[in-house]
């Protein structure tokens, strides 16, 4: 730990015009009151735990499908994580300890998957949605200056991850971790710019709260998962590319899920980001998405690795405009709203893939209240400290007059 608190150093930094400056670098009272008022309430929350159980089974026909069951007291939440076509993740919260996962195999794998997957009884479903990761971006930025600029330089031909192909989810099970590997590269690779890497989605279940020691340290619940994408070893096509993710949602209405920043005056757990970008996809409780505004360009994430992780805005879409995918379809029919948006990583400047071939970006998806940071021990005392005097010094001083008129009155009656 360091001597000086992290929001304190924070508060002094300068934003130069070389570095970019993202976050709040000096928070004003009204946002800080509003902090304080909206911290409150988290520290109320009770610990929940679910017993979380990973489904991989050597009869499935392909291992590329992953269900995560996290049963509680009254309900179970759903993820089924597959990478058959672009890699995607249903989740689906029912109302009973005892649904289930049915899958309809020949259904599933042909041309019309419609209903060959289910969530049973069909009744309990309380809340169901999806992700879909459909592209992988890469853009040339060596003649873009302006870091707002979109997109970040000039774009190469897309990796469209509906034509990865993808290591066997059975070998990367950890049931200590609750975590699963989906490893791919271009099933088509003429360049060979896979030769020596690949896109790594790494899927991981909490059976409680907790918070992981790798950047950006996302807090999570039991009734969230975690996505950690990460880029390692794939050539670039020039010496300064960026790289950008496409994300579809899959609704149940029409609108796009809405999308929502949060601020914080508070980054003990992912230094100078200040920011937690926020997915919803209807009023609460239904699904969300949230993330830190960053990436990192070595696996040992840290300050100075830390690339800005831009988002664009949703826009709704047409679904043969993107590659199908069989659980959604299988679960949800033909007829579905799909929004869509983009991710970039870094910027032509400052830390980048070209550092060690390497990137990471980590979300957290759930159902249910989305994870509140609560301010960090840290932070809380020195603001009782700063704020805190003034309010001190007046409590003490009524406390004394209130005392002092009291012992007054407690002389009277001997006398
Ligand atoms: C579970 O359901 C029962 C009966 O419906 C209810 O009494 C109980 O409060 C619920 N528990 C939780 C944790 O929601
Ligand atoms: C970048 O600029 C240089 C010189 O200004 C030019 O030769 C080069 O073609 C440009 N590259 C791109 C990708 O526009
Ligand atoms: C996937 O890996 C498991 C365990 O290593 C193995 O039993 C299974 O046959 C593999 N499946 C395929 C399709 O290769
Ligand atoms: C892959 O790695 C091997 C050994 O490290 C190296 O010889 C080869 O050139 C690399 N290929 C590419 C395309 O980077
Ligand atoms: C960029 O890459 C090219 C080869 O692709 C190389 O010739 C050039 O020196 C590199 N430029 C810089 C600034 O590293
Ligand atoms: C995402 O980026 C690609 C490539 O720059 C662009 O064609 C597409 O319109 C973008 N989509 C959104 C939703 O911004």
């Amino acid at each position: 730990m360091t001597a000086v608190p992290s929001a304190l150093r924070s508060s002094v930094r300068m934003c130069g015009s070389e570095e970019p400056c993202w976050g709040l670098s000096a928070p004003g009272p009204t946002l800080l009151l509003s902090l304080l008022l909206s911290a409150a309430p988290s520290g109320l929350l009770g610990e929940e735990t679910r017993q979380v159980s990973l489904e991989v089974s050597p009869d499935w026909p392909v291992p590329h499908l992953l269900h995560i069951r996290a049963v509680g007291t009254n309900s179970t939440l759903h993820y089924v994580w597959s990478s058959l076509g672009p890699p995607a993740v249903l989740l689906v919260a029912t109302n009973t300890p005892n649904s289930t996962l049915s899958i309809d195999w020949v259904r599933l794998l042909s041309s019309e998957p419609d209903g060959g997957l289910m969530v049973l009884p069909k009744d309990s479903i309380q809340f169901s949605s999806a992700l879909v990761f459909t592209r992988l971006f890469e853009f040339d930025s060596t003649n873009t200056s302006d870091t707002a600029e979109k997109p970040p330089g000039k774009p190469y031909t897309p990796y469209s991850l509906a034509n990865f192909s993808w290591s066997n989810i059975t070998d990367s099970l950890d049931p200590a971790t609750l975590s699963a590997t989906f490893q791919g590269h271009p099933t088509h690779d003429p360049t060979r710019a896979f030769a020596n890497g690949s896109l790594a989605l790494r899927v991981q279940a909490f059976s409680r709260t907790s918070r992981p020691a790798q950047p950006p340290r996302l807090l999570h619940t039991a009734d969230t998962c975690q996505l950690e994408v990460a880029l390692v070893g794939a050539s670039p096509r020039g010496n300064g590319s960026l790289f950008g993710l496409e994300v579809a949602t899959v609704g149940q209405g029409p609108d796009c899920p809405s999308a929502q920043k949060r601020y914080s005056i508070d980054d003990e757990y992912t230094p100078a980001i200040f920011q937690m970008d926020q997915l919803l996809w209807g009023p609460l409780p239904s699904g969300f998405a949230q993330w830190r505004p960053v990436a990192f360009s070595q696996k040992q994430g840290g300050r100075d690795s830390a690339m800005h992780c831009q988002a664009s805005p949703l826009y709704p879409t047409l679904a043969y405009l993107l590659p199908k995918s069989p659980i959604i379809q299988g679960f949800f029919g033909s007829r579905n709203n799909f929004c869509v948006f983009n991710l970039t990583f870094g910027a032509s400047t400052g830390p980048g893939y070209w550092d060690q071939q390497y990137l990471s970006w980590s979300m957290v998806l759930g159902m249910g209240s989305p994870p509140v940071d609560a301010l960090s021990p840290l932070v809380l005392s020195i603001m009782v400290v700063a704020l805190g005097a003034p309010g001190l010094m007046m409590l003490a001083g009524g406390l004394f007059l209130l005392l002092g008129h009291k012992r007054h009155s407690e002389y009277q009656p001997i006398n």
